[in-house]
């Protein structure tokens, strides 16, 4: 009988697929969704390869795929909305409408139907545990990466909004007996979407600046970040909403 269960999204490479092998290895059973395939192989470990943007318009074959893992999770539920498009990098007044929506299918609308998804079927004793991957463009204004922003933005309310209704008298018998949510900014880290940012060529916006993150060696390796997102996964009681960024 699986006890604790834990969903990654964008588990294929990068900080998602470093979440999913520590998972493992301490005995959860993972399942990770990525267009690509799995990063690596282990009994423990179930891949389900599809686009998160497709959930926006279909999310029977993701909810199908899901409900007898989470079903099995008798003692905790762990959900990690990890995967995200970058998407348009430039002025903000340029980005195309179809790209703009497919980035907030991708970074808002699959997290949000994940996090109802888990809520309402976790079994009614299983602790849910919920990490949103954040970033400091979510609370702060960074020329170019507006699209990107606004969705980051948007899923870290998301999850403040749900632990209010939570901690709401009229709206908290959605709650499960022992459920929380962390917004957690993951850093600097070594993964392709930092390379393909400081690959974007000089121009008006400020590309330098990640170039510089990996000239003056600012970048982690992605296990910094799964290991305190892993820690919150298995973490006993918290507030219903708690938001933190990578430890010094
Ligand atoms: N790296 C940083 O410095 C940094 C900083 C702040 C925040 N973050 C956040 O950290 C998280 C992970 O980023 P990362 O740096 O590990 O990026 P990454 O190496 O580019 O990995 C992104 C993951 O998301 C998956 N993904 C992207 N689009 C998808 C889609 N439409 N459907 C399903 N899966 C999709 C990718 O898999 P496929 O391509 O196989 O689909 C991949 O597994 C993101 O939320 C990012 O915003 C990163």
């Amino acid at each position: 009988m699986t006890t604790k269960l834990a969903i990654v999204t964008g588990a294929s490479r990068g900080i998602g697929a470093a979440v999913a092998r520590m998972l493992v290895d301490r005995s959860w059973t993972v399942v990770g969704i990525a267009r690509s395939g799995a990063a690596f192989e282990h009994a423990g470990y179930h891949h389900i390869t599809m686009d998160l943007a497709l959930v926006a318009t279909a999310p029977r074959s993701l909810h199908d795929a899901l409900a007898p893992h989470i079903a099995r999770a008798t003692g905790r539920v762990g959900l990690v909305n990890n995967a995200a498009l970058v998407g348009h990098l430039g002025p903000l007044v340029t980005a195309d409408p179809t790209g703009v929506l497919e980035l907030h299918a991708v970074n808002v609308v699959a997290p949000v139907w994940l996090m109802g998804e888990v809520v309402r079927s976790a079994p009614a004793p299983a602790t849910v545990r919920i990490v949103n991957v954040s970033t400091g463009a979510a609370v702060g204004a960074y020329p170019g990466l507006g699209a990107y922003s606004m969705s980051k933005a948007a899923l870290r309310m998301a999850g403040m909004s749900l632990a209010s209704e939570w901690d709401d008298l009229a709206t908290r018998k959605h709650k499960r007996s022992d459920a929380a949510i962390l917004s957690y900014e993951p850093g600097l880290v070594d993964t392709d979407m930092q390379r393909e940012s400081r690959e974007q060529p000089t121009g008006e916006f400020p590309w330098d600046m990640f170039r510089g993150f990996a000239r003056d060696k600012l970048l982690v390796p992605p296990e910094r970040p799964a290991a305190e997102i892993v820690e919150f996964l298995e973490s006993g009681k918290q507030k219903s909403f708690a938001e933190r960024r990578l430890r010094d």
